[in-house]
């Protein structure tokens, strides 16, 4: 019954940031709007929030407006988004922050990943037959990681915070969302139903998802006590709270109950580390992204090394000459994924070497710009899964030009599906991110090598790609996206589509998208493209595959002492919000 009064409160909040921007909008938009363009990103001045979900934005967007810095938004953000986003948003999974501090220039990555617990052995996930069982590595105890996000969020503020707020006041604004309740609304009621196939194993996640064995309806409300109680415990005690004692000790129950190995040492020994971003630079902009172990950030730097040659604006956006490159472009960079990429504290990644200007050049001498490459040794029949990736991104800047990305991630739309009970925490199934054995494919059809097999306390490889943009010293573009595999190549369009095609962010985020991963050899195409584009595709040799859409890229943009907000409209119920 509590739940009316805070919601109405925060609507109202909501609306009073829109009268706000108005009210100090000066007269003229800044020139890079088209005043033709079909789609216009959210403009502000002095701070903004692009998330999958509008209440986690709004939280972000007022930390800011009483004098937080982007890493206190972001903190908040990524706490409320637990609450409101629960296929996605987190405290049972993990992910990577990317911090750009304005005052020293610096870009740090943090990496919260989960890790593989002490027990686990590089064979965990192979079946009596010794092939992989999927069953074993997304649908069981085993599948989930040493939860990180919790540790990860602790670091940020406490490293690079504004100290205006301290992590109790951040936790504030998730715990009320919790417990008042949130309406099932947006994406939240379109992904719902569709975790009730792994949700109906588990009482204590349909005890809080579900009414009479559905899921809850659009227009109910989704309370999440146990889970309030749970951030209550953090806001009080801090991250031990979630790392040792009770709330440690029922998530190993759940996870050892369902067949896993996890141990409250894994729980209590689980750190966040921070790691020197991964540099590049495309056509006079240089850019910081995460370093293993993602594969994200050299991937795009290797990526946009391969364009940098090519005249992708001539050719124009959405041609045929345009996607060709990129696809040419992605596939040298995925095989080199499956091969060398892991977890750097346990195998050493040629980052240098794959992001360097020099191996770019020879691998765009390979690239036929008339003929697609085909992947070699392609096996058929394996067709590429299309398990509901759900990880999520959002961008925060602030007045000051700090600025954060950060992706996170339960690995499916909401992980295993496995609350823990008495916690309300969902679980990830991210182990799946492991190579089962080499040349094996995960959930999203990529393959790996030994580099990213399992071993205690190492971090499953991940393509997560939050990344920061600077012109002239000066930054530019905070973006990122969900999508599994296509993370990668997500990320490096919404880029080309500014720099070389002039789109404006919001265009830039729609724009329809392709993805290679060079194995399976087929190019994924959104629906938006022309079937005469597609048609020139396949002439040259693309095996094209008309798909869903993936991804939701929420960016931030600065230009002309403009802010851009771009929320991605691929979902319901994103939101840019500045002031
Ligand atoms: N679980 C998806 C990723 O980390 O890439």
């Amino acid at each position: 019954m509590r739940a009316k009064p805070f919601l109405l409160s925060f609507f109202a909040g909501l609306s009073a940031i829109s009268v706000a921007a108005a009210q100090t909008a000066p007269p003229a938009a800044p020139p890079i709007i088209a005043q033709n363009a079909r789609l216009l990103p959210v403009l502000a001045q002095k701070g903004m929030v692009a998330s999958q979900e509008r209440l986690a934005s709004a939280v972000g967007v007022d930390i800011l407006k009483r004098g937080g810095n982007a890493v206190d938004a972001a903190v908040a953000v990524g706490f409320a988004l637990a609450v409101t986003l629960p296929r996605a948003g987190n405290l049972g999974g993990g992910g990577f922050m990317l911090v750009h501090l304005a005052k020293t220039g610096e870009t740090v990555a943090i990496d919260y990943r989960e890790i593989a617990p002490a027990a686990s052995t590089p064979t965990m996930f192979l079946g009596a037959n010794g092939e992989p069982d999927p069953q074993k590595s997304r649908d069981s105890g085993l599948s989930v990681g040493v939860p990180g996000t919790v540790r990860g969020m602790a670091l940020a503020v406490e490293k690079y915070g504004s100290g205006k707020f301290t992590l109790a006041q951040l936790i504030e604004p998730s715990v009320k969302l919790a417990r008042e309740g949130i309406p099932v609304e947006e994406d939240l009621a379109d992904s719902l139903p569709g975790a009730m196939g792994r949700m109906s194993k588990f009482p204590s996640s349909m005890a809080i998802f579900a009414k009479d064995g559905k899921a809850l309806p659009r227009g109910s409300m989704l309370v999440q006590a146990e889970l309030a109680n749970t951030l209550e415990a953090i806001r009080q005690q801090g991250p031990d709270a979630f790392y040792k004692g009770r709330i440690a000790e029922q998530i190993v129950a759940a996870v050892r109950e369902t067949g896993g190995i996890m141990t409250a040492e894994d729980m209590a020994n689980y750190k966040a580390v921070i790691r020197p971003a991964v540099k590049g630079s495309y056509r006079g902009y240089t850019l910081a992204s995460m370093p293993p172990p993602s594969s994200g950030g050299v991937h795009l730097v290797q990526i946009l090394n391969i364009l940098e040659d090519y005249d992708l604006k001539a050719m124009g956006a959405g041609s045929a000459a345009s996607l060709h490159a990129l696809a040419e472009a992605m596939k040298p960079a995925y095989a080199d994924r499956a091969t060398f990429l892991g977890d750097p504290d346990r195998v050493k990644v040629p980052v240098k070497g794959l992001t360097s200007k020099a191996y770019a050049e020879k691998q765009r001498a390979k690239i036929d710009l008339a003929k697609a490459t085909k992947a070699d040794d392609i096996k058929s029949g394996d067709p590429m899964p299309h398990e509901s990736d759900q990880t999520t991104h959002y961008s925060v800047v602030d007045a000051e030009g700090n600025a954060v990305a950060n992706t996170y991630t339960l690995n499916f739309s909401y992980g295993m599906g496995l609350v823990a009970a008495g916690t309300g925490v969902l679980l990830n199934n991210e182990m799946d991110d492991f190579s089962a054995k080499p040349g094996a494919q995960n959930a999203y059809g990529l393959v790996g090598s030994d580099a990213n097999s399992v071993h205690p306390g190492a971090r499953p490889l991940s393509s997560m790609t939050p990344t920061i943009l600077f012109k002239d010293g000066k930054l530019f573009m905070v973006t990122g996206s969900p999508g599994g595999s296509r993370i990668i190549s997500t990320t490096l369009q919404v880029i080309t589509n500014v720099i070389d095609f002039d789109m404006n962010l919001a265009e830039a985020v729609a724009a329809p998208r392709i993805h290679h991963q060079w194995k399976p050899d087929a190019l994924l195409v959104e629906p938006g493209l022309s079937p005469d584009t597609l048609k020139l595709l396949a002439e040259r040799g693309q095996t094209v595959r008309p798909g869903a859409t993936s991804g939701s890229a929420n960016s931030i943009l600065l230009q002309g002492g403009w802010l851009q907000g771009a929320a991605d409209p691929r979902q319901r119920g994103t939101a840019a919000i500045g002031y």
